[in-house]
């Protein structure tokens, strides 16, 4: 599988008040919090530099912005290009192409949601990036479509109907937090209304290129782990899911460095002059592990 598609541009969206995790999130983000090992804002992060993507911008609060400077830094010791943008208040994820338009510039660009965590067999995803034409949402299917946008699709696999939290949803598809479209985006979005609560929506985005015919849907299934970080059992059961895998076969999830070794964004030698700095942890060995599989020197 081609994992360099032509889309090179992401964005993490990691504001919102993270209000169902307080007191977790009284004085950090919630895309700052632990995921076992790692802070949750790695595991997007990770997704999206595994798709090749290595010009990223984040998206946070004025009061967690600082925070997410001071973990990431301007991305160079993951190979990437990493800048930052405030998002004043949490007025929809659709705002983030409003924020986030002198950084798209009219190219093709791949949205994650901050805290969104994917394992596994990615291959739609892949195959997205390499479209620069028209959007691609993704369909998952799960036991509580009504929590989540829901996709309709017809005997074709067409998109018919994307509704955000039906009180009664029309299939089990739920639409996860990973989004890629075009150039035309912020145009899409400086068209878009609030919604009754106020927000720029992202499924009235997506309805847009519904709309005109150019939604594609890739289909994540029984290959794939989408979970859920909102809560706090959903943030335990992803520690858990995350330790259990780490500790049986020695990988590691969501580890930005090894997505951009592997994706030859940064070589084995210049990772490892980078983590002279850094404490020596298990994560470390794991990275260097990986500098030295690939530099052949296993
Ligand atoms: O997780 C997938 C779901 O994410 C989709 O199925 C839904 O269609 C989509 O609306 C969204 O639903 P949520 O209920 O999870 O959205 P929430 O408001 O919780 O926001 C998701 C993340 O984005 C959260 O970590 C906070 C961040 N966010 C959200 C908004 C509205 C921001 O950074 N800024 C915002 O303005």
């Amino acid at each position: 599988m081609e994992r360099s598609g032509r889309v090179r541009k992401g964005i993490v969206l990691a504001g919102g008040a993270g209000t169902r995790l307080y007191p977790l999130t009284e004085v950090t983000s919630k895309q700052l919090l632990p995921v076992y090992d790692k802070p949750m804002v790695y595991y997007p992060l990770a997704t999206l530099i595994s798709g090749g993507i290595s010009d990223i911008l984040l998206i946070s609060t004025p009061r967690d912005l600082p925070r997410f400077r001071e973990v990431l830094g301007d991305g160079s010791r993951f190979g990437i290009a990493l800048s930052y943008v405030e998002q004043p208040r949490p007025e929809g994820i659709a705002q983030s192409f409003i924020l986030g338009r002198d950084f798209i510039a009219d190219q093709a660009v791949c949205l994650i949601l901050g805290d969104n965590l994917f394992y596994g067999e990615m291959d739609p995803f892949f195959e997205a990036l390499a479209h620069t034409e028209g959007a691609t949402i993704f369909g998952y299917p799960v036991r509580d479509p009504q929590r989540y946008g829901v996709i309709e699709l017809d005997g074709h696999g067409r998109p018919v109907s994307i509704e955000e939290k039906p009180a009664h949803p029309r299939s089990s598809l739920a639409v996860p937090g990973l989004y890629v479209y075009d150039g035309r985006v912020c145009d899409f979005a400086l068209e878009l209304r609030p919604s009754a609560r106020g927000e720029l929506e992202i499924t009235d985005l997506n309805r847009a290129y519904m709309a005109e015919g150019t939604l594609r849907v890739g289909r994540l299934g029984r290959g794939t782990a989408w979970l859920d970080t909102g809560t706090p059992e959903s943030l335990h059961a992803a520690s858990t899911f995350v330790a259990t895998i780490e500790q049986r076969q020695s990988v590691k999830i969501g580890c930005p460095e090894e997505a951009a070794l592997r994706q030859g964004l940064i070589s084995p030698d210049d990772m490892l002059t980078r983590l002279a700095n850094m404490p020596a942890t298990d994560y470390r060995a794991y990275v260097e592990g990986v500098c030295r599989e690939l530099a052949g020197g296993r």
